[in-house]
């Protein structure tokens, strides 16, 4: 397309919602809704795309800004319809000859594609104005398209202003509308607001372009819940479902198994590769990439993660962690940001992480709480170990050498280092640096008073067991040296 403006319009207040945030700001599927609205449009690759903003423009702004760098923003202080809000873009660029597209900001299951053959076709026709239209069930609330008996596009009448017989007409404006731009700049002035909600309505455009003997024309879309907006809260949800049924589906049919779609929801960034494996109740949102032979969920919630090849996650919550190949997470796990697990390791049962990098075939199997650690390749951390962080002012960083096997039940006092194959033992507190190789113990050895239980309750159930036993396990020693688990 040679000389193509988009305009985009949100400045109208969205009541609906009933929300102190913005209707096109409100998320669905991983993006707000103009987020979607936006994505179409790039991918058109327009010359110039102009946002109208009013309503709540600081943040609607900032929004539109953060996405589109490049946009033009145009304020529309009040809200006077849609004829004028366009007026107002067109004031606020140089445009010159070509096409513009008018589209709103809150539909958020538009694609380019359809933007591009609806332009495509518009420019092809040599169209003044071109409608992008619908058959719908239920027409009530949109302008409909008025024909000819020959078939012809006359004009556009909206809800308010249509006689009862014209209010059965099912084909109706999306709203989103296609101009010859040097048209739309002369016609814009024209607009009148007499009608019945006293704004000046683009859509009079139509019958502008007919009176001037000018071609105007309307390209039926077979999807038309691409053109659909959100004007409340459940309508939001019923486009978010179809929406991440739509994603979902996508996937499917790229390579990903889906056990169970209508519990499956892919943000529209997510990205997967062949032979993926989703179970249910699994919610993969924002930036989230997972790669070949990955099996996620069920029951699992990944926001901003990067899952490597042939990993395996079960019953997780993680956000901004990165999951090595082959490697396995859950079940229960709790991934927070700065997590990082090498090749082949383990994040087991229980288990919580922060800001850890856990190296190639090292393992946290369970109970744990691993927060500010850097965890050497092949170690192995023992059931119950608390990586001690926070003094309560300040946060510390823990080491634990390569190959090194803390025991069960251990407290790394940050911040300490234990060395490349170093042991702990069960129990320990580790508070001072445990050189390579060495074995910690804490706590000083075990002692047994003898005949306890008797003498200080007497008479009970406990008592009288410990009266009546044979005791032939013979030296008091337990199995191990550290007492570590590795399973
Ligand atoms: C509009 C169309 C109607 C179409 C329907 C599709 C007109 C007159 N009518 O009606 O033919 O069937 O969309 O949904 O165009 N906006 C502004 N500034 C304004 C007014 C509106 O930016 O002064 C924005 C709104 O934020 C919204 C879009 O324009 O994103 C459409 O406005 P809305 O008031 O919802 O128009 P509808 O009555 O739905
Ligand atoms: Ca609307």
């Amino acid at each position: 397309m040679d000389n193509l403006t988009v305009i985009v319009l949100a400045a109208g207040g969205g009541t609906r919602m009933k929300s102190k945030t913005m209707k096109v700001l409100h998320p669905v599927c991983g993006r707000s809704m103009i987020g979607h609205v936006l994505a179409a449009v790039q991918a058109m690759e327009p010359q110039r795309v102009v946002a109208v903003v009013g309503h709540q423009r600081e943040q609607v702004s900032a929004h539109i800004l953060q996405l589109m760098p490049d946009v033009v923003l145009a304020v529309q202080e009040k809200q006077e319809g849609t004829g004028h809000a366009v007026r107002v873009a067109m004031e606020s660029v140089d445009v010159g000859s070509g096409t513009v597209i008018v589209a709103a900001g809150d539909t958020p299951l538009l694609e380019g594609e359809s933007l591009r053959a609806f332009a495509q076709e518009h420019e092809a026709a040599q169209r003044a104005v071109s409608i992008l239209s619908g058959v719908v069930p239920d027409p009530f609330g949109y302008g409909r398209v008025l024909r000819t008996p020959e078939g012809d596009v006359e004009a556009i009448v909206e809800e308010k202003d249509a006689t009862d017989e014209q209010r059965e007409i099912r084909e109706i404006s999306s709203g989103i509308l296609a101009f010859d731009a040097a048209f739309l700049a002369e016609a814009l002035p024209k607009i009148g607001n007499d009608n019945a909600k006293g704004e000046y309505y683009l859509t009079d455009t139509v019958q502008l372009a007919r009176d001037a003997g000018l071609t105007v024309g309307a390209h039926a879309i077979d999807d038309v819940r691409q053109t659909e907006g959100a004007n409340d809260r459940a309508q939001l949800a019923e486009l978010g479902k179809e929406l991440n049924r739509r994603i979902v589906t996508r996937w499917m049919r790229d390579g990903v198994s889906v056990m169970d779609p209508a519990t499956t929801w892919i943000d529209a960034d997510v990205a997967l590769s062949e032979d993926v494996t989703i179970l249910p109740g699994t919610q993969l949102l924002g930036a989230t990439v997972v790669g070949e032979d990955a099996v996620i969920g069920p029951d699992t919630t990944l926001k901003d993660c990067e899952i490597g090849a042939g990993a395996r996650v079960v019953r997780a919550h993680g956000e901004l962690a990165v999951i090595g190949e082959r490697a396995s997470v859950g079940p229960f796990s709790y991934l927070r940001p700065g997590t990082q697990l090498g090749v082949e390791g383990k994040i087991g049962t229980f288990v919580e992480t922060k800001n850890a990098r856990i190296g190639d075939r090292a393992k946290v199997p369970h109970l744990s709480y691993v927060g500010d650690a850097e965890i050497g390749e092949g170690a192995n951390i023992g059931a119950g170990t608390i990586f001690a962080n926070y003094d309560g002012v300040q946060k510390h960083r823990t080491t634990v050498g390569r190959h090194a096997k803390t025991g069960s039940n251990n407290t790394f006092v940050a911040p300490v280092t234990i060395g490349d194959g170093a042991g702990t033992g069960g129990g320990t507190v580790v508070r001072r640096n445990v050189p390579p190789g060495a074995l910690a113990v804490s706590g000083g050895p075990q002692r047994n008073l003898p005949g306890w239980a008797q003498r200080s309750r007497p008479g009970t159930a406990q008592a009288e067991a410990a009266e009546s036993a044979r005791w032939d396990t013979g030296p008091e020693v337990g199995q191990g040296p550290s007492g570590g688990e590795e399973s």
